[in-house]
């Protein structure tokens, strides 16, 4: 969808990845956006237009749903910890309030603005979920069902919205540098950089954003069996080794090997995973993203396999980095969709150089990987 003269209204706006979600609007050309606060008066930045919402109270939602019916992007960001709750013992306090807040919350809103949505065009709704919302959390257990509640709620929102043209977008994290995380020291992203990855993905029309490394890695192991000896995914603790993820009842109809996913879906988790690697200078993880037969063509003759492509990117400077948006996408099959690309590669010691990326990827055993991979220098 298209930022630039967007309405938005962002819940829970007054600091946090709120605060961070309304800046990001405005930097890319948000004609207006309603910062949702409990407390009108704490919203600092002038940019935004302070609305009085708390997402529990029923009145304040339909109020703002009549105030804010120019709406085209509605942020659903509001969400609490709802720690005091421990796993074994104690009141069930916290939790509850989890649940009202990030899950009852992000529905009420959802529903009130729903149809004004509806009348100005179809429009985005974001909900702010979570890693959590794969993995259950020992320490944290009330706040990580609200928010595998909440992923559900976005799920049926996107089957229920498609008609209306409603484009709805989950993302997840781990954990993000703002108060609801101080109490750990565990390493955390930027609310800005949440910010920018979702606003990013809105402009793609992309459903999903997976913005920590973790996250990836949360979703990637929910296919994996349920023993002990699994891969930890669990952020929250990380000397438990016996952790696992329980996905005997997973329904995740996003799962990568879903052919049945959505084109922007299985195009943006494949190259979200494909440019955390190039990232990070990993040349065998990128080289993963391949299928065992992929064609390959980047600036230098082509290869066939995952060894020339590791080798390719092993070969490339320390630094690099990979931005790419999603020019072009076709489903060509059930299990095949191709994707075409501009992307930015940028260097320490020279100018972004910046090509056209032809992708085909293509579902097999285990889930979804690149078969062709086609650059086009621009000049
Ligand atoms: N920080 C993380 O590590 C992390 C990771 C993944 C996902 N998230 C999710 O990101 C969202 C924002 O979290 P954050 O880290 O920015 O937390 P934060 O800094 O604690 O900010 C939470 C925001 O939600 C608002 N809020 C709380 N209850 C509300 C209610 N009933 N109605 C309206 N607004 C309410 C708060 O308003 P007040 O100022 O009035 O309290 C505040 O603006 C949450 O949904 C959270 O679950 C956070």
């Amino acid at each position: 969808m298209d930022i630039e003269g967007s309405v938005a209204l962002v819940t829970g706006a007054n600091r946090g990845i709120g605060r961070a979600f309304a800046r990001a609007l405005i930097e890319h050309g948000a004609a207006k956006v309603y910062a949702g606060a409990r407390d009108p008066a704490k919203v600092v930045d002038q940019d935004v237009t302070p609305l009085r919402l708390d997402v529990t109270d029923h009145q304040q939602v339909a109020d703002a749903a009549a105030v804010a019916g120019d709406v085209t992007v509605v942020v659903n960001n509001a969400g609490i910890g709802g720690a005091s709750t421990k796993l074994l013992e104690g009141p069930f306090d916290g939790a509850r309030r989890a649940m009202d807040v990030n899950y009852f919350g992000t529905w009420a809103v959802s529903r009130a603005f729903a149809p004004v949505l509806a009348r100005n065009g179809g429009g985005a709704l974001v909900n702010m979920l979570s890693l959590a919302s794969w993995v259950g959390q020992p320490l944290f257990p009330g706040y990580a069902a609200a928010k595998a509640a909440q992923w559900s709620l976005t799920d049926a929102l996107r089957k229920a919205l498609r008609e209306q043209g409603t484009l709805v977008v989950g993302v997840h994290a781990g954990f993000v540098d703002t108060e609801l995380s101080a109490w750990t020291d565990a390493p955390k992203i930027s609310a800005a950089e949440v910010a920018e990855q979702t606003v990013r993905a809105l402009a793609d029309d992309r459903v999903e954003v997976l913005a920590d490394e973790e996250t990836r890695k949360a979703k990637d192991a929910l296919s994996l069996p349920l023993d002990p000896g699994a891969p930890k995914t669990d952020t929250t603790d990380t000397d438990d080794t016996t952790d696992a993820i329980d996905t005997t009842d997973a329904t995740d109809t996003t799962n990568t090997t879903d052919t049945t996913a959505e084109t922007g879906t299985v195009l943006g988790a494949v190259l979200d995973r494909w440019k955390a690697a190039v990232d990070g200078h990993r040349p065998q993880e990128v080289a993963a993203q391949f299928t065992e037969d992929a064609v390959f063509q980047g600036l230098h003759p082509y290869s066939v396999g995952r060894q020339g492509i590791a080798d390719y990117y092993a070969s490339q400077p320390l630094g690099l980095t990979a931005d790419y948006r999603v020019l072009e996408t076709r489903r060509l099959a059930d299990d095949l969709v191709f994707g075409y690309l501009g992307v930015d590669f940028g260097f320490t010691d020279r100018p972004t150089l910046g090509v056209n990326l032809g992708v085909l990827v293509r579902c097999v055993d285990d889930g979804w990987y690149i078969s062709h991979y086609q650059v086009s220098r621009l000049d």
